[in-house]
């Protein structure tokens, strides 16, 4: 499976994921097995451009999670093209268009799932962007604005011929937002009308749902809030695609996932106060760092994960509640701990949370 020239070593993909998908998440889910492509969180291009470090951070990922991909959104040709050409030079495998975002804020800027009312300047865009870069430059979108105008079909036969290297398509409209069912007949249709892959999203929670979508005629499969539940589920979906029963979790690895997530938020080198990298040229990132706002943004990250990793989790509202209580990252290891490992022997809790 390729995107462009891009091989692709499984079909199952992180979708992209706001506040969620971060270089820590990513990496972790990488290292679980079956993750064909990894895609960043959505970044602004207008931030990319201007070079706010902020931004940049939300674009940052390592070597051990390519092939990567980084989203971008706007709704400038012009400046979306620029910041392809940032994306390229920070070394990124693919450049991912934003076209499925729902949210006033972006849909009115032009940009996110408003392009899709706007078929022949969203393709004006991709043609720009592919113009400005050798890396492929692909495109997310969702069914359509609303029920009366479902016209993924002809917006991905436009970016098609604008360039695009690949589109995914989330099977709701932007009006549905999140609510009813993703309509993967739909996206299997869409696959048929063009050459280039076509991915689905949505609404796979169980692997073998994931293997399923897969089979409904579609290049690939994101998966999103599967994702966030359950972030072993793509290891899972290649057993099932194998013909092998889905590799059980024990609660303890549970567990040990959320302590690694916190270490390696912890662990990067040039993270600041407020949990952004802006650190002055000299000067050393500890030292800029008062450690409890570094710490509070860590916590506001587990608890934003916890959200998700705690569905359907026996016990896992009151575990939510002692999460979102908990004021310091020893009290929040503690909580952790006491409710993934205290059935683990002492040596093993010990040694939990360490590569
Ligand atoms: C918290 C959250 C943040 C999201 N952020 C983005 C985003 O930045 N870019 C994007 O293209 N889609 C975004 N999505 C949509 C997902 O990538 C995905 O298409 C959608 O959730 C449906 O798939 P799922 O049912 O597997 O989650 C987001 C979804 C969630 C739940």
């Amino acid at each position: 499976m390729k995107i462009g020239s891009v091989e692709l070593p499984s079909p199952f993909v992180v979708s992209p994921m706001a506040g969620m998908t971060d270089t820590a998440f990513r990496r972790l889910v990488k290292r679980k097995g079956g993750c064909g492509l990894v895609v960043s969180e959505m970044v602004s291009s207008e931030g990319l451009v201007r070079g706010i470090d902020r931004t940049l951070d939300y674009a940052e990922y390592t070597e051990e999670e390519r092939p990567v991909s980084i989203q971008i959104f706007g709704g400038d040709p012009e400046r979306m093209a620029e910041a392809a050409r940032v994306v390229e030079g920070m070394g990124a495998d693919i450049v991912d268009v934003n076209m499925g975002c729902p949210v006033p804020k972006i849909a009115r800027h032009h940009a996110g799932c408003s392009l899709m009312r706007e078929p022949g300047h969203a393709a004006a865009i991709i043609g720009a962007m592919v113009k400005a870069v050798r890396i492929p430059v692909t495109v997310k979108m969702r069914k359509g604005w609303d029920d009366t105008d479902l016209n993924a079909p002809d917006v991905a036969r436009r970016v098609e011929e604008a360039g695009a290297s690949a589109i995914a398509i989330h099977g709701r409209t932007a009006k549905q937002s999140y609510s009813g069912h993703a309509d993967w007949e739909f996206v299997a249709g869409v696959a048929g009308a063009v050459r280039i892959p076509v991915f689905g999203s949505g609404d796979c929670i169980e692997p073998e749902e994931v293997v399923a979508r897969l089979r409904s005629g579609v290049s690939g499969v994101f998966v999103g809030r599967g994702v966030l539940r359950n972030p072993w589920i793509l290891a899972q979906a290649r057993d099932v695609m194998e013909g092998r029963p889905p590799v059980p979790v024990s609660l303890a690895e549970r567990g040990r996932f959320l302590l690694d997530y916190i270490e390696l938020l912890l662990d990067d080198p040039d993270l600041e106060a407020d949990g952004f990298r802006h650190v002055a040229p000299g000067q050393a990132a500890s030292e800029a760092a008062p450690a409890r706002s570094r710490d509070r943004w860590v916590i506001n990250k587990v608890r934003a994960l916890c959200s998700w990793y705690t569905k359907g989790l026996d016990g896992g509202s009151q575990l939510r509640t002692r999460v979102n209580a908990a004021l310091s990252l020893s009290q929040l290891r503690e909580t952790i701990e006491v409710f993934f490992l205290a059935d683990v022997p002492p040596i093993e809790t010990a040694l939990a949370g360490r590569p």
